[in-house]
């Protein structure tokens, strides 16, 4: 078997690549496949509200809460939210955990006045200032390898969460956020497609002076179609939406996803320190894993015996170095399994 570990865009579920491979370019009574219809058309209309309601279903999503499919990637929210929730008196509050909150708070300064925050090591609460528009956190750092443990409590500032690598993962709190975002390309489906939740009353903060396409108020209006939304990735995130309902739906992904986690990081805990690891236990991600080698220099080898192997894109995020093994949704057990294998073997040779 040959497994592919990409951090994003990520490995499909087999079943949905194959119903994909059936149904996707298949022509209806009307004479079109889905992405050859007007937005406007029934079937469309129905494609996305089964999306709507699969998402609503998994996530037990609480009232008050709207779900916008759009377009442009988890970086266009960096931006999105800021232009959407930011106000002239008020700060954008980021916590500082990693490389992504880190761009996301760099991203948000091009818009409104920023302040990082810190997270405390023991995991409590980051001290929050008084002046905040909102608190963005990104809820795993796919490319540090770590996740909050539990969310903070951000009392009356609504918590925003960039929760792409880590959405549908397991069950999440959505009540404790007034926003939360994730591009598709790990969890959800192709790339192209971002979901947006959004609490109902932080829809009026929306300026009128926005443009439609970036408003979150008036793509709630429009029921995400302001422009012609991203019909292709939409159509294959509502196949993954169905996949992950029947298996059980966040419950299964999240003990799915403590086997395989447990598997690679046994691997590097039984190693001796011939595989390393800088994130405390309890922030470890458990979907995405990021290791170093006591001897760097085995960064190489390690690549391209893996690849022998049929262990594919292990290799760590470009500006950090190092390895890294997601284990996202899609990736089976057997993948986790062979992974560990072959780090146990690699030591052995190597160590
Ligand atoms: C946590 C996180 N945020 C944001 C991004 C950027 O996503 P996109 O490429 O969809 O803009 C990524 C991509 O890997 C990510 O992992």
């Amino acid at each position: 078997m040959v497994w592919n570990f990409a951090a994003g865009p990520a490995r499909l579920p087999d079943a949905v690549l194959a119903r994909a491979s059936a149904e996707l370019f298949r022509r209806g009574d009307d004479g079109a496949c889905q992405i050859e219809r007007p937005f406007s058309s029934q079937p469309f209309r129905a494609l996305r509200e089964h999306a709507r309601q699969r998402l609503s279903d998994l996530l037990g999503l609480p009232d008050g809460y709207r779900i916008l499919f759009l377009a442009g990637g988890a970086m266009q929210q960096f931006s999105q939210v800021p232009m959407n929730l930011g106000s002239p008196a008020r700060r954008g509050g980021y916590v500082q955990t990693g490389y992504w909150s880190r761009r996301a708070m760099n991203e948000g300064a091009a818009h409104l006045p920023v302040v990082a925050l810190v997270q405390p090591e023991d995991g409590g609460q980051p001290a929050l200032p008084e002046d905040l528009a909102y608190c963005h956190v990104t809820t795993n750092e796919t490319a540090d390898g770590l996740a909050w443990p539990s969310l903070p409590d951000t009392g009356k500032i609504p918590l925003v969460g960039d929760c792409t690598s880590d959405f549908l993962t397991a069950p999440l709190a959505v009540e404790k956020f007034g926003l939360l975002y994730a591009s598709a390309q790990k969890n959800i489906g192709p790339a192209g497609v971002t979901v947006v939740i959004v609490r109902e009353d932080l829809l009026a903060r929306s300026p009128d002076t926005l443009p439609g396409m970036f408003s979150y108020r008036r793509q709630a209006e429009a029921n995400s179609c302001v422009n012609t939304p991203p019909m292709l990735a939409l159509q294959l995130s509502v196949m993954v939406f169905d996949w992950i309902a029947e298996q059980g739906g966040l419950p299964a992904m999240a003990e799915a996803g403590r086997r395989k986690a447990a598997l690679v990081y046994g691997a590097i805990d039984a190693s001796g320190g011939f595989y390393r690891i800088q994130v405390a236990a309890s922030w470890r991600s458990p979907v995405n894993v990021c290791f170093q080698l006591a001897d760097n220099g085995l960064v190489e080898h390690f690549i391209d015996e893996a690849e022998a192997a049929g262990l594919y894109y292990l290799r760590g995020h470009p500006q950090l170095g190092g390895l890294r093994a997601s284990l996202y949704n899609a990736m089976p057990e057997a993948g986790a399994a062979a992974l560990a294998k072959f780090m146990v073997e690699f030591q052995r040779r190597w160590g």
